[in-house]
């Protein structure tokens, strides 16, 4: 059964969803996108996605597509419509559509807003039972990962590399120190039980799961230490893993190719993954 999506105002069949070959997403990648969970039919932390939305578009000195309420309307629907109890809504918006030129065009062009649902296990992953292995890869990414642009080639290319050599993702990296995941925030658990991940700039996206994972990390009283870290202090961690809205949290078992701990999902993962699940479905609007 085909989905139901939004395009500019409309909530139309999959199929009939058009977009012009002169939009700007398209042409130049000019657009910025947020990734919600739902669970339970509910979404989990709707506001700090739509404040990391502005703050994107504000960046790229776009106007705010719409309001917040309609943007909860929009999600609501498309929840709605599709019957979605577990999965994620996609929105993205663009510059709009104008001939293509490098220069912006007049900002009273209307941008252009699409979302749209993905039904998928978010509590039951095959890959968060099993654990993920990872290679490295040199970050060749632009200087604004803080801006959730979708400009995606980069990490698509980074994943690929690591899926042709039998791992499951890649962690970028410049000067042999960890940044992030190719769609994830990356952490490491040291002998002593410390949380270590980067600290926010410019090099990563400052996720919204990382923001509730460092609050349930303190509430259980483990410290956290937000600066850089190398692969080889991620290699002779004790646990390793990685955060998103879709993973939530997912262990890391093996960094190119050295097994993390004894190789198996480790204790304060599984545990930081179990108490963010249930806070998140508390707060879920
Ligand atoms: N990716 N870092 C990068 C580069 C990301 O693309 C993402 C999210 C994250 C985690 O952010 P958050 O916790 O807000 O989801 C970190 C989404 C899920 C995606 O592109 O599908």
């Amino acid at each position: 059964m085909s989905r139901v999506v939004y395009v500019n105002g409309k909530f139309l069949a999959e199929e009939e969803a058009k977009i012009s070959v002169f939009d700007r997403g398209f042409l130049f990648a000019d657009g910025v996108y947020e990734v919600t969970t739902v669970l339970d039919g509910k979404l989990v932390d709707f506001k700090s996605h739509t404040i990391r939305l502005k703050r994107s578009l504000n960046e790229i000195t776009m106007k705010a597509a719409c309001s917040d309420e309609e943007l909860l309307n929009i999600h609501q629907k498309l929840i709605k419509a599709n019957d979605l109890e577990e999965g994620c809504i996609y929105l993205q918006v663009t510059r709009g559509v104008a001939d293509r030129n490098f220069e912006y065009p007049d900002d009273k062009i209307p941008s252009t807003l699409i979302a749209f649902t993905k039904k998928q296990g978010i509590i039951n992953q095959p890959l968060v039972e099993r654990g993920a292995k990872i290679i490295t890869v040199e970050d060749l990414r632009w200087g604004r990962r803080d801006i959730k642009t979708v400009q995606l080639l980069f990490p698509s290319m980074a994943k690929m590399e690591a899926k042709s050599k039998g791992a499951d993702d890649a962690w970028l990296v410049n000067a042999g120190k960890v940044n992030e995941g190719t769609s994830n925030n990356a952490y490491i658990v040291t002998q002593d039980n410390v949380i270590v991940t980067r600290h926010l700039s410019n090099t990563i996206l400052h996720g919204i799961t990382r923001v509730a994972i460092l609050k349930c990390a303190r509430s259980l009283n483990l410290t956290v230490e937000e600066r850089p870290f190398s692969i080889e202090e991620a290699q002779n961690a004790k646990e390793a893993f990685v955060s998103s809205s879709t993973l939530c949290i997912c262990p890391v078992i093996e960094i190119d190719g050295q097994m993390i701990g004894d190789g198996k999902p480790g204790v304060i993962a599984q545990r930081l993954r179990e108490v963010y699940i249930e806070e998140a479905k508390k707060s879920a609007t």
